[in-house]
């Protein structure tokens, strides 16, 4: 049965670059980032692991942790994260797993035999602070992510859970929101006291609150 939204995301305990993890402690009651690559030493995974290191500030800012995956060995981890500092400027301030057992691969479903029998795809975990998985990203190995879009969409997380709103296709921190259609208008007035733009009885925007 794979991981769904909503679910408790699946504890283990791995080595990792920066010692042996468990993964529900040393999440410490923040939000985090699970994520896999599929190989050391591949030209897009080295962009993509620079990147993350050098969001840092941005994780942080989010009450976040990142962790990345692959099935390598630690050996490889530490030899490849000296190309990553090399290539990006930036050191690798976040955990790397040495899956070499793919323990965590098969727990996350991050292996898609159809894709590739033995290497993990491009994944990526959201996980609250009650370590509930809240998204899920699929990529597949010649395409690299984008990061700034995973920061938006922790934005929108973290917003939606603290009002009562959603956000709109293409929204970006600060832009206007949409009331949640469970919220009537008469319980929108003291929600929302600088009112709102009806575009429909059900698309109402209204500032981003907070
Ligand atoms: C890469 O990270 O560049 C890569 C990894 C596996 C397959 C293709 C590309």
């Amino acid at each position: 049965m794979s991981i769904q939204l909503g679910d408790i995301a699946p504890d283990f305990t791995q080595e990792s670059t920066q010692g042996t993890i468990n993964f529900h402690e040393w999440m410490e009651g923040k939000w985090a980032i699970l994520f896999s690559h599929p190989k050391d030493f591949t030209p897009v995974c080295t962009t993509e692991l620079g990147e993350v290191a050098k969001l840092k500030n941005e994780f942080e800012k989010r009450n976040l942790k990142v962790i990345g995956l692959s099935v390598d060995s630690l050996e490889d981890h530490k030899n490849w994260s000296k190309d990553i500092e090399e290539t990006s400027g930036q050191k690798l301030n976040y955990p790397m797993l040495a899956d070499v057992d793919r323990k965590v691969a098969t727990l996350y479903g991050m292996i898609h035999p159809n894709a590739d029998n033995t290497l993990t795809v491009r994944s990526v975990f959201i996980i609250d602070n009650n370590k509930k998985v809240r998204l899920i990203l699929t990529y597949p190995a010649s395409t690299g992510r984008n990061f700034r879009e995973i920061l938006r969409t922790i934005d929108s997380l973290q917003l939606t859970d603290n009002y009562k709103v959603a956000t709109p296709v293409n929204w970006e921190h600060g832009d206007d929101v949409i009331i949640v259609p469970s919220i009537s208008d008469e319980q929108a007035k003291e929600m929302f006291p600088k009112g709102w733009d009806a575009k429909k009885p059900y698309l109402r925007y209204t500032k981003q609150p907070g």
